[in-house]
Parts: C-alpha cells; structure tokens; sequence
C-alpha cells in the first residue's frame, strides 16, 4: 500500500503525555515485547502487516511517525545485528535514540539495571530496548521503570524480535505471507506442512526457543537436531510440535526451513565437545544441501562461526536467506517500536 496512507493512519495520537489505548493485556508496561508467547496471532499479524507498510512507506513519511520520540538501547551483551536494525529503525521513525552499553557507562562502576533503567526514564526515554545477559533482566526493567521494554535477548532465554523477522523471512520466501492489510493474517494452520529444523547450540539458544515457541503455533513442524552436549533430550519439553532428530542428514531430508544456530563458545564453559566430530557430524554444506535439502531455505540468526556450523560456500549460496534475514530485521523492529511508542492497536488495524 501506497507509504502516505500509512503515515495518516500511523498519526502522533499519544505521545508520551498522552494516555494511550492498547489491548496489550500484559502486568507489563503496554507495548512492552519481553517473551514471544504474550504475543496472540492476531498480535503477530498486526506486526506483520505494519512492518510491511512503514517498509512501504516514504523515508520522509516515515520519520514523522515518532519525531523525537526517544528510546534508549541498553546492552549489556555485543551485537551488531540486533542493536543496528533496531537503531536504524528508530531513526528512520524520527526517534531520538541514545546508546547505553556495559563497557563504557556507569555500569562499570556497578550500577544496578534498576539504576540504570530510572536514570534513562529521568533522562526522557519512553521506551528501552535491552539486551542482557541474564534471563528475565527485561522483566525487572519492565517493572522497576514502568517504561515498555523491547527484549533484545535475554541470557539463555528468549530473543523475540529475532523469531519475529525469522517467521517474516519464512513466510516471505514461502510465499505465506500477510503482506497487506487485505490479505487474512496469520492464523494456526499458515505453516500447516512446513518442517522447521533447527541444528546446532540449542542448549544455549535464545533464538531457538523463542522459535520453537512461536512456529508451532502457526502449524509448522520444529524439528532440533545436535548432539547431546547441546541439545539434551529435555529440549523437546518446551512445548507441542517439537521433536528431536540426532541424525543431521535424516532431519535434512525432511526439512523446509534450515535454521542454523552458531556455537557460542563463550556460552561453552565446561562442555566437552569435539569440535572436529562436530563438524564431521553437523556441519551444514553444499553437498549435504544438495543431497537432502536441495530446495530448503537457509538462515542463520548471526553471527556466523564459518567453516563450523555452517561453511562458507552453504552461507553464501542460492539457498542462503541470511543476509534477507538480517534486512527483515528492519521492518519488523519499526513495527515493534511504532507498537510501543504509540501505544496503539495494531493487530487491530490501526495502522
Ligand atoms: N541475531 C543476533 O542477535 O545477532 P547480534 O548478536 O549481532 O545482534
């Protein structure tokens, strides 16, 4: 749909003065994103279908959206991928974003998150992103703040704006896709038929749970595959639709969508895992695509450890999604902010 639309439907109703309407039923600041499953289908269409228009919209339309809206990145953990696409589609919304980081603030001298948190708030931030390296830290942000909180990745927990643009990435390839307001959303049967597997660190893996909590739910079909060291059989106990398949080839062959996930070597502390059994055993190639998964689609959530997980030439070729996956990011992240800054109802049709 045409951008200027969009900038009319997505006004300055509320600012931060302003109360706001939301259906975001959460004890949680509204607009607040901190795990994948507070998000209904209805929710999740509603932020496909606006990362769609604002990505169609004008760049001048667009920074209207939230003019000097202002929004903190706190990280307490690297990035490139996360941190960039929300910063950038911030910016490219018209908001004021400042960036915090653990390395040169006063989280150095031992700052407490809540400090840090009410002291961004004083500061005029209406809205933080956070990435940290406990689980539930978005919580207490959340809670001692009062401010929406977006989780960037929590610890070993969850990373739902990363599955957000995973689902947008599979759906768009898929040819799935909510692409605009006249097509009917999201729904329990979208991914009806459709095999996700995921290989590699799931033991360690935010994105791998924050997936497997969201694709079943849309009827896809989650299938983890490593070996025990990384991927214990308790895994399976995250929920419906997910199973377990050691063997990379045999879970290849059934596979539309093959997500592979870096080992974290700084997550790795006391593990015992051959790195050259690894790669002998899970290491997807070209040659494995070609012979069990010639037409699946690749991604990868990043960073890449090349020529371990994933080699070279499998990253790079014609079935690799990675780098759309990254630019997917974008989009899905304008939407997040929209949903928080504005504190409306996109799943309702708003935008
Ligand atoms: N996918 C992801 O979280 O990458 P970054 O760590 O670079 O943000």
């Amino acid at each position: 749909m045409a951008g200027k639309k969009t900038a009319s439907r997505v006004s300055r109703r509320a600012t931060a003065s302003q109360p706001r309407t939301s259906v975001f039923v959460s004890p949680y600041p509204a607009g607040s994103l901190l795990s994948i499953t507070q998000l209904s289908l209805d929710d999740i269409s509603g932020i496909l279908v606006a990362a769609t228009e604002l990505e169609a919209a004008s760049p001048r339309e667009r920074a209207t959206l939230l003019e000097g809206r202002k929004v903190a990145l706190l990280f307490y953990e690297s990035s490139t991928r996360t941190r960039t696409s929300f910063e950038l589609a911030a910016k490219s919304l018209g908001v004021v974003t400042t960036l915090v980081s653990d390395k040169s603030s006063s989280i150095e001298k031992g700052e407490s998150l809540k400090d840090t948190g009410i002291t961004l708030r004083a500061l005029g931030a209406e809205c933080i992103i956070l990435r940290h390296v406990s689980s539930g830290a978005p919580w207490l942000l959340a809670q001692s703040t009062g401010l929406p909180v977006l989780n960037a990745g929590d610890g070993m927990h969850e990373h739902p704006s990363q599955a957000l643009l995973d689902l947008r990435t599979m759906l768009a390839r898929l040819r799935l896709a909510p692409v605009a307001r006249s097509t009917a959303g999201i729904s329990k049967a979208t991914l009806r038929g459709i095999t996700v597997l995921i290989t590699g660190d799931i033991l360690h893996s935010r994105v791998a749970r924050s997936n497997a909590l969201l694709l079943p739910r849309l009827g896809a079909r989650v299938i983890f595959c490593g070996p025990p060291e990384l991927l214990p059989e308790h895994a399976v106990s995250i929920g419906p639709g997910v199973t377990i398949e050691r063997d990379f080839d045999k879970a290849l062959a059934q596979a539309d969508v093959v997500m592979m996930l870096r080992i974290q070597n700084e997550r790795l502390a006391g593990l015992k895992l051959n790195l050259a059994d690894y790669i002998d055993n899970y290491q997807l190639t070209v040659d494995r695509l070609t012979l069990y998964a010639p037409n699946a689609v690749v991604l990868h959530p990043g960073p890449i450890n090349r020529g371990l997980e994933i080699s070279s030439e499998a990253a790079d070729g014609p079935q690799s999604m990675i780098a759309e996956q990254v630019r997917h990011g974008v989009a899905i992240r304008m939407a997040l902010l929209v949903r928080a800054l504005q504190g409306i109802n996109i799943a309702g049709g708003t935008l």
